[in-house]
């Protein structure tokens, strides 16, 4: 497998991944709104490719301060062969490399199965910290799942 930077047009393949492996997907998955993201640090979205495939995506993001993993999925026919761990690897290498000091992640409660994984790879789980959020604006968001590419 070989790691590239997202362009847009592998948007379409990437929301299928990751509908695939049943992330949950909301308002922020939009074409638009993932173009926000991978113009901040086009460096840190990666994909996993396998000739013309995509095997593996994760967003990287970084806000200046902290920097932050999203939606890393790897396709179910090709999970626990060691493609998680080496996009996660090179990420860890990108986020040291602009000298980010602390990275996060959120795991939903539903998902607790991958904790084991990001242990492997030496993440630890905050038990001093609860997560809070905050919606500005309640039309813009929207937590039911994102059907636009549905069939
Ligand atoms: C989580 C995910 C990215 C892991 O990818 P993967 O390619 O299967 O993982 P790897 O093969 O690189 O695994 C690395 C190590 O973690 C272990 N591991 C992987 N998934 C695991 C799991 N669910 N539970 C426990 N251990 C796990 C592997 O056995 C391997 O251990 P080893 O080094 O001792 O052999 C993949 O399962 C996935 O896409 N899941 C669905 C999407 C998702 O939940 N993403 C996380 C959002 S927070």
């Amino acid at each position: 497998m070989k790691i590239i930077e997202f362009k847009i047009d592998m948007y379409e393949e990437v929301y299928i991944l990751w509908k695939k492996t049943e992330l949950s997907l909301v308002s922020s998955d939009t074409k638009e709104e993932v173009e926000r993201i991978v113009k901040l640090h086009p460096e840190l979205f990666l994909v996993g490719i396998k000739g013309q495939k995509i095997l593996a995506v994760v967003i990287g993001a970084f806000d200046g301060r902290r920097g932050y993993v999203h939606h890393l999925s790897v396709d179910p026919n090709y999970q626990k062969q060691g493609l998680g761990k080496i996009m996660m690897e090179e990420l860890h290498s990108r986020f040291k490399k602009m000298k980010v000091h602390k990275v996060h992640l959120f795991v939903e409660a539903e998902n607790m199965g991958v904790i084991d994984f990001y242990k492997k790879i030496g993440w630890l789980i905050r038990s001093d910290l609860v997560m809070m959020s905050y919606v500005p604006d309640t039309k813009l968001y929207k937590v039911k799942k994102f059907k636009k590419l549905e069939k």
